[in-house]
This record gives structure tokens, sequence and C-alpha cells, in this order.
């Protein structure tokens, strides 16, 4: 049976058109179960037929809190194997994080636990990084601080502005996320005590990104 994925994303949605490509041309055993957003104008929902698209905002549902219930009902209810954040730009409720516990990943444009939150580009930039990329992780109840699953790696340029650095490691993100989306599909991902697991092994650094190509 192909993994269910329930998708929560706030913006572009080039990520999820990775895996919607990816579905299509048969290099990844999944089907998107719902894509769910904080942004009813969020163009990433226009990538999925309408019977798929969730869209509310925390003012319709009467706050914060509500809103997380209501969300974590509606992705329940899709019957995920893994609930997938790909530029969802809402930090999820602690309640929403225990009860998908372990099956919540999540996109982070660095290389954590460098530059969590946002402006990760600038960033790197005003740090001096020589280094910049992408991690894939666990998404528990610290922000963009659970366990990392894999990163993918890119040079910063002399002359780069965040701009062109942003492109650079959206390159890399895309692939970064097929891998990650085929060892969690294939059974082959878990967390536990707080390690992501490979085949039942801690993972006590990040998988390396193997293909630069989607
Ligand atoms: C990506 O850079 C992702 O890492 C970050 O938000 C961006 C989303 O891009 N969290 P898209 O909406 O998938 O195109």
């Amino acid at each position: 049976m192909p993994a269910r994925l329930a998708i929560l994303a706030s913006g572009r949605g080039s990520n999820l058109q990775a895996i919607l490509d990816a579905i299509q041309a048969g290099t990844l055993d999944a089907r998107i179960a719902g894509v769910f957003s904080d942004k009813p104008d969020a163009p990433a929902l226009q990538r999925v037929p309408e019977a798929l698209r969730w869209a509310r905002t925390p003012k319709s549902c009467g706050g914060r809190d509500a809103f997380d219930t209501v969300l974590a009902d509606a992705v329940a209810a899709c019957a995920p194997d893994w609930v997938v954040c790909v530029g969802y730009m809402r930090i999820l409720g602690d309640a929403f994080v225990q009860r998908f516990a372990g099956k919540i990943l999540n996109i982070h444009p660095s290389l954590l636990p460098r530059h969590k939150g946002l402006h990760t580009h600038q960033r790197a930039l005003d740090a001096g990084d020589g280094e910049h990329g992408a991690s894939l992780h666990f998404v528990n109840a610290e922000l963009d601080g659970g366990a990392v699953i894999a990163q993918a790696r890119v040079p910063v340029h002399a002359g780069d502005d965040a701009d062109a650095l942003a492109a650079r490691v959206l390159a890399v993100e895309h692939p970064l996320l097929l891998e990650v989306l085929r060892l969690a599909a294939s059974g082959r991902l878990a967390e536990r005590d707080g390690h992501a697991t490979l085949d039942g092994q801690p993972l006590f650094t990040p998988l390396p990104l193997q293909s630069p190509k989607a």
C-alpha cells in the first residue's frame, strides 16, 4: 500500500510539486491524502484537486488553540502515515505534535542546529558561513528542534544575496525531501527516544544527500 501523506504548506508549494512529480513518475510509493494550509490563498493548494484541499485560518476557527484542534482532526481524518510540513509557516501546537508524534517531518532551509527559525539565508550570509543547506527533521515541541534525519549542503559564494542562496538551497531541498520520503514510505525510518532511526539503528549524524537530482 502506498504511504499516505498529509502535506502542510503555507506558500508556493514547490516541495509539494516535487512530491507530486515523483509519485507521478513512479519514484515515490506514496499518495497525497490531503493538503492542509493556514493560508486559503496559498498557491500550494492549487497543485492538488479540490477534494484534497483543506484551508482555515486561526481567526476563522476562533483562535490558535482551536485552529490546532480543527487542523489535527482534519489531518487525522485522512489517516496519514506521515505528516509532512513543507513551507508550513505556523508553529504546530503541543497537542498536534503529541497526536502525531514520530510521524511529523519538516524541511528547514538551514544546516540545523544552525539558524533555526526564519530568514535563514540572510542569517547564514550575515554569519559569514562558508556552507549552508537544508535539513529534514522530525518535528517535536521545540521549533526546528527535532531529530535531524538528513541534510544537503551547498557552498556560499562571494557576492551571494539571500535570493541567490535560497535558490541554490531549494535545488537540493527537493531531492533531499524525496530521499527521506522514500525511506519513510518504505518503513525504514522511525523516531525513537528523540533519535531518528534507519532500519532500527539510531542516526547519530544526519544522512547526507545521496543524489543531487530529484
Ligand atoms: C522552503 O525553502 C522550505 O525549506 C521552507 O519554506 C520553503 C517552502 O518552499 N520551510 P515551497 O513552498 O515548498 O516552494
